[in-house]
């Protein structure tokens, strides 16, 4: 086992990491977006991807160059680095896809490593069965056992200073994506993908991605860089990177552009029907739509390439950017809105909230709260948690009112939807200088009240009064029976009222 990652910076599972590739002698900074490189068809030179776009890892396949003589012989004969005109990081993918596809192919794991050795690659994949997703548990299971026996193969093959992918399968069990990435874990591997997704991306099933993500996640260490394999849409980049994707790869840049599909971080737009190209990359700022649409079907095909990768480019720099400021997840949040799937898959990812705070730095960047999932944020449940564990005086005014006296209580602390309680050591610590609305909304609410609950159960002889600004009744429900609940337009905490 190689030390070849390492994180710089995190918000959430995601990370600004470095990935060592040895034998080009050189780092990738994560999260980053490889495009697929097809042998056979260019869109876009890899010169031009390293030049123009910053790409400083592509990804290509082995099994179709190793099947197609004139490139065997110079991808050997020249090496990969020099075939593909391209000095970044090269990434190989091993003929699992083909695969999953027709059901057979004519390589095993030694020839495919040895192979990708050979021809100077610089992270290298073993045959994964890619299990589909919703496969039955047995056949899922019989996968399994052929990806570990391939794992255990790739791991006799002398590789050399080669990275090696340990995929992790699983289909949607997570207990057997748990299990399978436990497994990855502990082979002597370097890279792991997260497979067999594509599929559920193309059906736009973020929140079985996010589920997937979060057991793989499980399994692995959290220092394990983590390829989600097959991810494209720059939509989706933000939700992924948040679960603690490390590595995506784009063939979508190029097969969307083939049917006159232009991406957008908000989704996908057929040419046709655009009357502005709503993007600031040199493609939109020198075409129109009218231009891209007369032009001849190979200008076209890369014209919508080059902004297609453009879209993506820009996203990931704009995740990292989230990164370094700590507001990965109010993009991950703006993402959500673009369509109610996405909606869903950022819905998933707050159900693994307690998952997420254990990894989530405890300061950052100020909290945003911009929808009612903020409500759900790893921050509200690591709060919870804390005021599950703190003492509190004999009697205690919880107030919504901006300046508690509260002389009638041993302490007054503010009461903060949708955090709850904070005592007043704590008042200008994150996330308590969070951006609120004033207009709070019932789950902001309703998660105060939580909290509220958390410190009366660790302090059960503790005379609470809560002074709320006309909280909804379900939040008031949800409040312990010894609580006294008084509007603020009550004034429990001026004395002389
Ligand atoms: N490309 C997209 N998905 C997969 C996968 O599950 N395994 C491999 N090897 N390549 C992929
Ligand atoms: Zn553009």
């Amino acid at each position: 086992m190689r030390d070849c990652f390492e994180t710089r910076h995190s918000d959430v599972l995601g990370r600004i990491g470095e990935l060592t590739v040895p034998r080009a002698d050189q780092t990738v900074e994560t999260p980053a977006l490889l495009p697929v490189i097809n042998p056979n068809i260019r869109t876009v030179s890899p010169a031009r991807l390293e030049a123009e776009f910053g790409a400083d890892a592509l990804i290509t396949n082995a099994y179709i160059i190793r099947g197609t003589d004139d490139l065997r012989e110079r991808a050997l004969d020249e090496g990969l680095h020099e075939m593909l005109g391209f000095s970044g990081a090269i990434v190989t993918d091993s003929g699992s896809f083909q695969l999953a596809e027709y059901g057979d192919i004519d390589v095993t794991t030694r020839e495919i490593l040895s192979f990708q050795r050979e021809i100077g690659s610089d992270v290298a994949t073993p045959v994964d069965v890619p299990t589909p997703p919703d496969a039955a548990r047995e056949q899922t299971e019989a996968d399994l056992a052929t990806t570990e026996q391939a794992l255990a193969d790739a791991e006799a093959v002398d590789t050399g200073e080669m990275l090696v992918n340990a995929p992790v399968q699983g289909s949607t069990h997570l207990d057997l994506r748990e299990a399978a990435a436990r497994h990855a874990d502990a082979t002597d591997l370097d890279v792991f993908p997260v497979g067999a997704v594509v599929p559920l991306m193309n059906d736009y099933r973020y929140a079985d991605v996010v589920d997937v993500l979060a057991a793989a996640k499980r399994g692995l260490g959290a220092d394990r860089p983590v390829h989600l394999f097959g991810a494209g849409h720059p939509m989706m980049f933000a939700l992924a990177a948040a679960m603690g994707a490390d590595l995506f790869d784009s063939a979508a840049y190029a097969i969307y552009a083939r049917d006159d599909r232009y991406l957008t971080v908000r989704g996908t737009r057929h040419l046709d029907d655009l009357t502005y190209l709503p993007c600031e990359c040199p493609i939109c700022t020198s075409h129109t739509p009218a231009d891209l649409r007369g032009a001849a079907a190979d200008e076209r095909e890369r014209l919508l390439a080059e902004h297609n990768l453009h879209v993506s480019f820009g996203e990931l720099r704009r995740i990292k950017a989230a990164i370094r400021e700590g507001n990965l997840l109010e993009l991950v949040e703006t993402r959500s809105r673009a369509h109610p799937a996405m909606l869903d898959g950022y819905r998933a990812l707050l159900d693994h909230a307690a998952q997420l705070e254990r990894h989530d730095p405890t300061s950052k960047g100020t909290f945003f709260y911009c929808s009612a999932e903020s409500a759900r944020r790893p921050e509200v449940v690591r709060h919870h948690d804390r005021l599950g564990r703190l003492d509190a005086p004999a009697t205690l005014l919880l107030t919504e009112g901006s300046s508690p006296s509260g002389d009638r209580f041993d302490a007054a602390w503010r009461l903060l939807p949708p955090f709850g309680p904070v005592p007043r050591a704590l008042s200008e610590t994150y996330p308590f200088t969070a951006e609120l609305p004033d207009r709070t909304d019932r789950p902001a609410q309703e998660a105060a009240a939580r909290g509220v609950d958390r410190l009366v159960d660790a302090n059960p002889d503790t005379d609470v009064t809560v002074a709320h600004d006309d909280w909804a009744a379900s939040a008031l429900d949800r409040l312990p029976a010894s609580v006294r609940a008084e509007p603020l337009g009550a004034r429990p905490d001026r004395d002389d009222a």
